[in-house]
């Protein structure tokens, strides 16, 4: 296929990482006394539980079950809200379930549930709530992502309330892949905040928020049962400000693309208007970026598959350097699924050659980290479905003064086992790194990704390629960015002797996925179009 980057449209597929129902997780709570052991179940979210273990230092999830991978553009809209304590977040939330029908996950109602179950958490949570300060990032985290994780919130789609509240917090959101489609900060003058927090009062019986001057109750009886928080006292409300203010920038920094800032100083009804239009022109976008590909390729669509219906043409502005998180998804998306098809398609030999500015060796803008981003994404997604995963890259290559290794992956192998593979355990037990070489090919593991392997000048790395596959038998081994054609060797001397098997053997690998962008000859600008 050819197409020119210029008659692309938008470049928002993204991948969503969804957690699944029923894991465990295990986190520290930095909590003290030291060793904590409890359970959680809400009762209005049965069959939802969680357990968090002071004595491991993260949170996991049991990789099998953990995560799976699924492209954003058929699902429903996924919000969060933001705003300092009392700007109007509950308030407005009332009014988006009641139009939208999205699942509202608010953190603060989740741990005012718990504390007056009594539960061990909510004892936990309680000190820290009533002070104003925020509950240990590891509770909350494990909450919202089983939260998330219930099939209700993957059907409707999701309001996030009052999470993530701090840097760690939105951090774990990004390791997890979920990301909202939008993050509306509702902005209010402080001295309003304080009034608004004092006058507020809560209805038990229907979870309904009410301000003695605002909102009056509607009637005595219902005044007669409202209940006051406990942390809606002015000196609390001026700490929770403060840490609401500690934590805001970091927290936006990681949303600025999607972030919409709302005079949240008006009456509830207006605010609510410039929501709606907000939500309801994300919904229409999201409709017809899922309904157009399908009417462009009608003739083709008994042959393609379900994703490559979805396929949105290609990102622009592919020469913006550092790529975009979302180009990034888009290409870490598109590979994935070529791999993922091959691989149940029962291909074996399989290779991955994609150029784009960041990932193409030959451009001064080459980044090993969005490298290493894109086997994560692979890596992390076959072993979500069970297989056992081994990520290889070629050591060194000869010995003494003819030791060498390509330049583009020094370090890489380090990178790998320090990069972050999620807090969920796959590391070590579903994914484990490796060099190239027969003896690399162990029993259990179920497939090979292999990191960019290539000659070398004065080093040919397709004998130990040779020694893997025919170890790897029936197995998959995926090839990302191979550089496999003969290089001069240290002599200055081309490698005659049996290139034509060399070739013939790096041959053998099908591509599944290829991407290249078009330049007129000897520039990098303009892009004159892309093959895919
Ligand atoms: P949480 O319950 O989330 O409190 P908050 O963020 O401080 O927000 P509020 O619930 O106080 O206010 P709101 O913005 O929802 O405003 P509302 O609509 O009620 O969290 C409580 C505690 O839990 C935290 O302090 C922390 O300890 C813990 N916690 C929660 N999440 C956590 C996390 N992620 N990590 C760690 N700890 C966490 O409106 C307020 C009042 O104003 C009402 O009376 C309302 O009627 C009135 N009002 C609303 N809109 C208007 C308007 N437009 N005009 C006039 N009045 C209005």
């Amino acid at each position: 296929m050819l197409a020119t980057s210029s008659s692309s449209s938008s470049s928002s597929t993204a991948i969503s990482l969804h957690p699944l129902t029923n894991y465990n997780a295990s986190a520290t709570p930095s909590l003290n006394p030291s060793s904590l052991s409890f359970s959680s179940s809400y009762s209005y979210l049965s069959p939802l539980s969680f357990r968090l273990h002071s004595s491991k230092t993260h949170l996991r999830i049991t990789p099998k079950k953990g995560l799976r991978v699924s492209c954003s553009t058929n699902e429903p809209l996924k919000v969060m809200i933001s705003g300092a304590p009392a700007s109007g977040k509950g308030t407005q939330c009332e009014l988006i379930v009641q139009k939208f029908g999205l699942v509202h996950i608010s953190t603060g109602d989740l741990l005012r549930a718990e504390v007056s179950s009594g539960t061990e958490i909510g004892n936990k949570a309680k000190e820290f709530m009533n002070s104003g300060r925020l509950v240990p990032d590891e509770i909350v985290t494990a909450m919202v992502t089983v939260r998330l994780s219930r099939q209700d919130a993957k059907e409707k789609g999701w309001l996030l309330d009052g999470y993530p509240r701090s840097f760690a917090q939105a951090q774990s959101l990004e390791e997890l892949n979920i990301r909202p489609d939008i993050y509306i900060v509702l902005d209010v003058p402080d001295e309003i905040l304080i009034d608004r927090c004092v006058g507020r009062r809560l209805d038990p019986v229907t979870g309904k928020i009410y301000h003695l001057k605002n909102f009056p109750p509607e009637s005595e009886e219902i005044k007669a049962r409202l209940v006051t928080r406990a942390d809606d006292t002015e000196e609390k409300v001026k700490s929770r400000l403060e840490i609401y203010k500690q934590n805001a920038a970091a927290i936006s920094s990681t949303y600025s693309s999607i972030t919409n800032k709302i005079d949240g100083n008006r009456p509830k009804e207006m605010i609510f208007k410039d929501i709606d239009s907000l939500l309801s022109q994300l919904l229409k976008d999201k409709t017809v970026k899922s309904v157009k590909p399908v009417l462009q390729t009608e003739s083709r669509l008994d042959q393609a598959s379900s994703n490559q219906e979805k396929w949105r043409g290609i990102p622009t502005r592919l020469n913006n350097i550092p790529h975009s998180r979302e180009i990034r998804n888009y290409f870490y998306d598109d590979v994935l699924q070529a791999t993922q098809r091959a691989v149940n398609d029962g291909r074996t030999r399989l290779k991955v050659e994609i150029n784009i500015p960041e990932l193409n060796p030959e451009m001064d803008v080459y980044r090993i980290g969005t490298l290493m981003e894109l086997v994560r994404v692979i890596a992390l997604s076959f072993s979500d479905d069970g297989k056992r995963v081994k990520v290889c890259v070629q050591g060194s290559m000869g010995e003494g003064a003819l030791a060498g290794m390509p330049l583009q992956l020094a370090g890489t192998r380090k990178i790998l086992e320090f990069m972050d593979w999620g807090n969920y355990g796959a590391m070590g037990t579903f994914i484990k790194i490796g060099s190239i070489g027969a003896k690399e090919v162990d029993e259990e593991d179920d497939m090979f990704i292999l990191v960019a392997p290539q000659n070398a000048v004065g080093n040919c790395i397709i004998d130990d390629l040779r020694g893997m596959t025919d170890a790897a038998g029936k197995r998959p081994v995926i090839l990302i960015n191979p550089r496999l054609k003969d290089l001069p060797g240290s002599s200055g001397i081309m490698q005659t002797m049996g290139r034509d098997k060399r070739l013939e053997y790096a041959a053998s690998f099908e591509s599944c996925y290829f991407f290249r962008l078009l330049y007129y000859a000897g520039t990098q600008y303009p892009i004159m179009g892309a093959i895919r």
